[in-house]
């Protein structure tokens, strides 16, 4: 049954199989950014903690775009497992230090699907993904934004929660 449906695919099949591990990366992105809202709630980083409220929503709907487009277009996406994620981090600079380097690794992941998808001449998932790129342009600049200030002034812990307030900017 599965391979009778991936015959009539409107997608190419490479770039479903990269699109549901794209799933998983995101749903892990979401988990990973709540374990650090909870870790900024711990610490009372108020703001910070906010942010990542919303940025594992963000993930979660990014996860849910992709989910969409592969069933919408003749595949099967399959729901992810989610592996466990840290919840220690020796400061706030070292969680968006992680939170960035995440970022990172979801753009490489990205472009390796558009690059894919241009090569197997998948112009549909080639558009769909224009979008993800951009995003991800954004998401990679709120975590520099945030290492920024605190790597420029935080250095004592007074600071440390008065720049928390910044980081309402996104
Ligand atoms: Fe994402
Ligand atoms: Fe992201």
């Amino acid at each position: 049954m599965e391979n009778l449906i991936r015959e009539n695919l409107s997608i190419n099949i490479k770039v479903i199989d990269l699109l549901n591990e794209q799933i998983k990366m995101e749903a892990r992105a979401s988990s990973m950014y709540l374990a650090m809202a909870s870790w900024c709630d711990q610490h009372g980083y108020d703001y910070s903690a906010k942010l990542f409220y919303d940025q594992s929503e963000e993930e979660r709907e990014h996860m849910l775009k992709i989910f969409k487009f592969i069933n919408d277009n003749g595949g099967i996406a399959y729901s992810p497992e989610v592996p466990k994620v840290s919840h220690e981090y020796e400061s706030i600079l070292d969680l968006y230090k992680t939170a960035l380097q995440e970022e990172i690794s979801v753009s490489e992941s990205i472009q390796n699907i558009f690059l894919t998808s241009r090569k197997e001449n998948d112009v549909a998932s080639e558009l769909f993904l224009q979008w993800f790129i951009n995003e991800q342009l954004e998401e990679e600049q709120k975590m520099r934004h945030a290492i920024k200030v605190y790597e420029l002034h935080g250095t004592d812990t007074e600071n440390l929660y008065a720049l928390d307030k910044r980081m309402t900017r996104s």
